[in-house]
């Protein structure tokens, strides 16, 4: 008695359910990314990174549409307001923090080099730039060989050939037409299943996967850095793993 107003809601109650709509945020993939994104059979969007989006989204509540793309587009893409932001085996580097943020890593991965079944060619071969190399253009093996290579004089520019995505370098080393191949080990290995084409050996770059964030979307990536924290100590995070067969 004597307060004014407390009897009544502040906002009155009409009876209707008042729903908030989920935002929808749009993830850039390579789909040709095997086992962390990829296109399987059915034309569908899966794996690793996909399964973890889904999860996170549905932990978090909004809603996703995967979008494969280039991979040599897909900062610009994400700068461009094209997609909200890339969940697709992407290492955390200086030049990419320049540009965009990072969520915190969750995975590690180290280079592989590939070659055809039967080629002499050795690892002192490649690190040494005496093979004629394919690689995915914009990548972190296009970095690597970039740097240590070519800029050392060591492998003529005419010898890196850059292809949009790693299945046609693969295609390329088995035609002749390169004599190696380099790419993130775990990638490399599910991409050469079936082929005439062997692992050779592997480069330690220590390299961190982080999901790519526009610098203003600061919500955004804490949103992605919380559903990471928890993906990552649920029971399901393991199964991910076993089931993309990671370790
Ligand atoms: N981790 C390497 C990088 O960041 C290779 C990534 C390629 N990822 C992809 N989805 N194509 O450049």
């Amino acid at each position: 008695a004597g307060c004014t107003g407390t009897d009544q809601p502040a906002v009155k109650d009409n009876g209707t359910d008042v729903k908030e709509e989920k935002v929808t945020y749009i993830v850039g993939i390579d789909g040709e990314y095997p086992p962390y994104s990829f296109i399987d059979k059915d034309g569908n969007a899966q794996g690793f990174d996909v399964e973890s989006v889904k999860w996170i989204a549905n932990e978090m509540g909004f809603n996703v549409k995967i979008q494969p793309m280039a991979w040599d587009g897909i900062i610009p893409a994400l700068e461009a307001g094209k997609i909200d932001m890339v969940y697709s085996g992407m290492t955390i580097t200086p030049e990419r923090l320049d540009k965009v943020n990072f969520s915190k890593p969750y995975w590690v991965v180290n280079q592989a080099v590939a070659v055809k079944n039967g080629s002499s060619v050795t690892m002192d071969d490649v690190t040494e730039g005496k093979v004629v190399f394919g690689v995915q253009r914009g990548c972190t093996a296009h970095d690597w060989i970039s740097r240590n290579l070519v800029e050392t004089g060591k492998l003529p520019e005419d010898n890196l050939k850059l292809y949009e995505n790693f299945p046609l370098a693969v295609t390329e080393l088995e035609n002749g037409r390169v004599d190696a191949v380099m790419y993130d080990t775990p990638v490399l290995i599910d991409s050469i299943k079936g082929k005439d084409v062997v692992k050779l050996g592997t480069i330690d770059t220590d390299e961190e996967y982080g999901i790519a964030i526009r610098k203003t979307d600061t919500e955004l990536l804490n949103t992605m850095n919380e559903g990471l924290d928890k993906l990552m100590a649920d029971p399901y995070w393991n199964e991910l793993i076993a089931e993309y067969k990671l370790e």
